[in-house]
């Protein structure tokens, strides 16, 4: 199968198959593991923060900051269209108890004047603000500008609010601003990043803060049932995402430029150039049938996904050679002649 539906679909590599054999273990709810230790000591220092938790999704991740930077009745700032919002079953609500107050983020970032004017004042009627949630990079496929990160970190700090970083694709992120991660993490208190998604790893996401953060965040991992054992196996991987995979994302990014410019020229399909800063590709069709043409080709051993009405998102990684791009022009070009 080649594979464009997400960059969650990598398979491991396999040194990273190798790794997991021969991983040494332990059981890290006593802090044994020693793969799962040295994993988020070197995160830890590659987003520039104190300490760091390997969870085992990111969604367990940003939840758990939530529980750590909140309390029941608090509310917090976050984008329209961001994950957190959409696509964590409501678990902020669920299981922190807070409310939402939404702002634009249509640019792929939080609107600067509508966050400030979010912030609740002193009084008694009101709830008190305690977060402000940025995504980069977005799920809509665009990085915020370093300097609209600062701003929010700024705004945050000015208020005595936390900030933190949904950075599922924070190194995609760093790779499409040329600049190091920690030039991005900077401007927030804790960030969640995924190693199973561009980085390739099977499982596993890590929270990285302050130490007395990540204290925090590991009894509340213990009691949403995250606390694992000898998941040293998993952290393998991990250690080859970051100290091997991160170094590859430009190529899945050239990848999608490349699909871009094909998808373009096949007619009839139109890129979203303002969504064109990672892996992923979006296009719309007023011409062809998106049902029909994945139907088709699935049939031929290429899975689309993210396509609804007449939009579709497609996705580059480390799965995906220039010549599987060849391979679906081909039978795209075939399909729609
Ligand atoms: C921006 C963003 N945040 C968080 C997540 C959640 O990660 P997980 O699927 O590991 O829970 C995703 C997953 O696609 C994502 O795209």
């Amino acid at each position: 199968m080649i594979d464009f539906r997400s960059d969650t679909v990598t398979k491991p590599t396999q040194a990273m198959r190798e790794a997991m054999r021969n991983a040494t273990v332990g059981d890290d709810v006593y802090g044994d593991d020693e793969t799962i230790n040295t994993l988020e000591k070197t995160a830890a220092n590659l987003v520039g923060k104190e300490a760091a938790l390997f969870v085992p999704s990111g969604t367990m991740g940003n939840q758990i900051a939530i529980m750590v930077h909140t309390s029941p009745g608090d509310e917090i700032i976050l984008g329209q269209g961001s994950h957190i919002k959409n696509y964590e079953v409501g678990a902020a609500s669920a299981l922190s108890g807070v409310g939402y107050h939404l702002v634009p983020d249509d640019g792929g970032h939080l609107e600067e004047e509508a966050t400030l004017r979010g912030i609740r004042g002193e009084n008694i009627h009101f709830p008190k603000t305690t977060l402000i949630l940025s995504e980069t990079a977005h799920s809509s496929g665009k990085v915020a500008p370093l300097k609209t990160l600062e701003v929010i970190g700024r705004i945050a700090k000015d208020h005595g609010i936390a900030h933190h970083l949904d950075g599922a694709r924070v190194f995609n992120a760093a790779v499409a601003l040329g600049e190091d991660v920690k030039e991005i993490t900077r401007h927030v208190d804790s960030v969640m990043f995924c190693l199973s998604k561009g980085l390739a790893s099977p499982v596993g996401s890590i929270l990285a803060g302050s130490k007395p953060f990540i204290e925090k965040a590991r009894k509340y991992r213990k009691m949403l049932g995250g606390g694992m054992r000898q998941a040293g196996v998993l952290a393998a991987p991990g250690l080859i995402s970051l100290n091997t995979m991160c170094k590859r994302l430009n190529k899945d990014h050239e990848n999608a430029e490349y699909l871009a410019k094909r998808l373009y020229e096949l007619g009839g399909f139109e890129v979203d150039l303002t969504a064109r800063d990672i892996n992923m590709v979006f296009v719309r069709t007023k011409t062809h049938d998106l049902d029909m043409i994945a139907n088709t080709l699935e049939k031929q051993g290429i899975l689309l996904g993210g396509y609804k009405g007449d939009y579709m998102r497609l996705m580059t990684h480390n799965d995906i050679r220039k010549e599987d791009i060849d391979t679906l022009i081909e039978a795209l070009h075939a399909i729609i002649q």
